[in-house]
C-alpha cells in the first residue's frame, strides 16, 4: 500500500458502487454539510459520502433489523447517514461532546419543540439585553475557574454563563431534554471562537502574535442557533430510523443494547497514531458541558486510542507481526516513547477489531477508514498492518481502495511527529 508514483487518480463526485482493489479516487464532493452534517466543526470527521457509499452498497435485509454500528462515532456522520437511509444505528465514543453532538444531530424535533425554541429565542433577546439582572443566578453556571480562567475573558465567561443559565431555566420550565441538548450544542459550537485560543489550531493555544477579532458572545450564539434550527428541521423531515448512543470504549462495545447482541454492518474512522489529540482539542467545549471536571478530563486521556499517554519501557516493543515489528524497532532507535505509542495503538486497534467482530453477524461487514502515518521519519503502513491484524482476528478482506483528502479541515495535515497523511484507505472486512 506504499505510495505508487505512477498511481492513477480517478476524479469522481462520489465513490462508484463497485471500486476495484487499489483504486485511488479524488472525490470532488458537494453537500458535505447537508442535513445536520454541518453542525459543529468536529475535527477529522469524514465526508458523509463515505458511510453513505458503504451503507448503500453493503446493506441487506438484515441491516434493516440489526443496523449499523460506529465504534468511533466522533460527530456521528455514520449515524446521520444510516438514519436518513433508513437503517437503525448505534454509536460509541469516549468523548462527552461527541456523544451529545451525535445525539443532537440524530434527534428529530417536533413542531412543538421548534416552537419551544422560538419561545426561547424571544426570552433570550430580552434576557441578554438585561444581563446585569441575572448576575447572581449566573455564577452557578460558571465551570471550575481553575480550568477556564486562562482561556476566556471575564466578560465572555459571564455571557456564556448567562446563556447556560437561560438554557437550564427554560429546560426546567419545559422539561424537554431534546431541546436542552440542542441548545447546549449551539453553545458548544461558539466556545472556541469566543475563547482566547486560536480558532484554527487543533489543540487550543493562545497566540501571543495574532490578536483575535472581538466576537459578541450573544450574537454568535444566536447566529449558530438559527443556522442549526434549519439543519435539524431538515433531519427531522428526512430521517427514517432510530439512533442509539450505546457506550464509551470502542475496545469493549456493550452488545447488550443491540438487537440479539448483533449488528449487520459496522463503519468507522478510528484515530490516527499519535496524530490528533481529541481530548485536548475538545477540552474547552467539554469544560462548558454539565458535570465535566478535571477528573473526567484525566479519565478521557487514559482511554483515548492513539494518544501519547502510554508507559514507555526500556525495551523494543514486539507485537509479533514482521512488518510492524520492523518499523517499531526503527522508531525505537530514535524515539523510545513513540515506538511504544505506535505499539499500543495497534494493540488497541486489535481489541477494537475483536470487539466489533463479536458484535457482527456472520456475513456482516466492517468498513474501516484509516491513513498511514510517518513517525520519526519512518512510514507506518497502518492500513496494511491493520489488514493483517484483522485477518488474524478472523475477518476476510473484501476490498481496499483509497481517496485523496481534499478538505483540509476534515483531515488536518500533520507535520512533524504525526507526519502528513495525504490519503485515506477504505478497508472492507467481512466476518
Ligand atoms: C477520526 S474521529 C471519528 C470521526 C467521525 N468519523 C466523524 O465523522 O465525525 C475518532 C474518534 O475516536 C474517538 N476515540 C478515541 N479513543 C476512543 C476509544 N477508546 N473508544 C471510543 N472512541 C474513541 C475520539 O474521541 C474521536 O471522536
Amino acid at each position: 500500500m506504499e505510495n505508487d508514483k505512477k498511481e492513477r487518480i480517478i476524479e469522481v463526485s462520489d465513490i462508484p458502487p463497485k471500486p476495484k482493489n487499489g483504486d485511488t479516487f479524488l472525490i470532488k464532493a458537494s453537500g458535505i454539510s447537508s442535513s445536520t452534517h454541518g453542525i459543529f466543526k468536529y475535527p477529522c470527521k469524514f465526508i458523509p459520502h463515505i458511510p453513505r457509499w458503504f451503507i448503500k452498497n453493503y446493506a441487506s435485509k438484515s441491516t434493516k433489523k440489526y443496523g449499523v454500528l460506529d465504534p468511533f462515532m466522533g460527530s456521528g456522520t455514520t449515524l446521520v447517514e444510516a438514519s436518513i437511509l433508513g437503517y437503525p444505528s448505534y454509536g460509541v465514543d469516549i468523548d462527552p461532546l461527541s456523544k451529545l453532538l451525535s445525539a443532537v444531530k440524530t434527534t428529530p424535533l417536533s413542531s412543538k419543540e421548534f416552537s419551544i425554541i422560538n419561545d426561547f429565542i424571544s426570552s433570550y433577546h430580552i434576557s441578554t439585553k438585561n444581563s446585569h439582572k441575572f448576575k447572581s443566578k449566573c455564577s452557578l453556571y460558571i465551570p471550575d475557574k481553575d480550568l477556564i480562567t486562562y482561556w476566556f475573558s471575564e466578560s465572555n465567561i459571564n455571557d456564556l454563563a448567562l446563556i447556560r443559565f437561560l438554557i437550564h431555566e427554560n429546560f426546567d420550565k419545559f422539561k424537554n431534554k431534546k431541546v436542552k441538548n440542542f441548545l447546549e450544542i449551539v453553545l458548544s459550537s461558539i466556545i472556541r471562537k469566543v475563547s482566547k485560543a486560536d480558532n484554527q489550531s487543533p489543540k487550543p493555544y493562545i497566540s501571543t502574535k495574532i490578536k483575535k477579532d472581538h466576537v459578541v458572545v450573544f450574537d454568535e450564539f444566536l447566529k449558530n442557533l438559527l443556522k442549526y434550527i434549519d439543519a435539524v428541521k431538515d433531519f427531522s423531515e428526512n430521517h427514517k430510523s432510530e439512533v442509539k448512543i450505546i457506550g464509551f470504549d470502542a475496545r469493549k462495545i456493550d452488545s447488550k443494547s443491540l438487537v440479539s447482541g448483533k449488528v449487520n454492518l459496522a463503519m468507522t474512522s478510528p484515530p490516527y497514531i499519535n496524530a490528533f489529540d481529541y481530548v485536548r482539542s475538545l477540552k474547552l467545549e467539554n469544560f462548558w458541558l454539565d458535570g465535566f471536571d478535571k477528573k473526567k478530563l484525566d479519565a478521557l486521556y487514559d482511554h483515548q486510542i492513539g494518544s501519547e499517554k502510554v508507559k514507555t519501557l526500556n525495551e523494543v516493543p514486539v507485537y509479533g507481526l514482521g512488518e510492524l515489528d520492523e518499523v517499531l524497532s526503527k522508531i525505537y532507535s530514535l524515539d523510545k516513547k513513540r515506538s511504544w505509542v505506535t505499539f499500543k495503538y495497534f494493540q488497541a486497534m486489535k481489541e477494537n477489531l475483536e470487539s466489533v467482530y463479536d458484535c457482527l453477524q456472520t456475513g456482516g461487514f466492517y468498513c474501516v477508514v484509516v491513513g498511514n502515518s510517518r513517525i520519526r521519519g519512518f512510514e507506518v503502513d497502518t492500513a496494511s498492518i491493520l489488514l493483517k491484524i484483522a485477518k488474524d482476528v478472523g475477518y476476510k478482506k473484501r476490498l481496499n481502495f483509497s481517496y485523496i483528502i481534499r478538505n483540509r479541515y476534515l483531515r488536518i495535515p500533520r507535520s512533524g511527529r504525526g507526519g502528513f497523511i495525504p490519503k485515506d484507505y477504505i478497508l472492507v472486512l467481512e466476518k
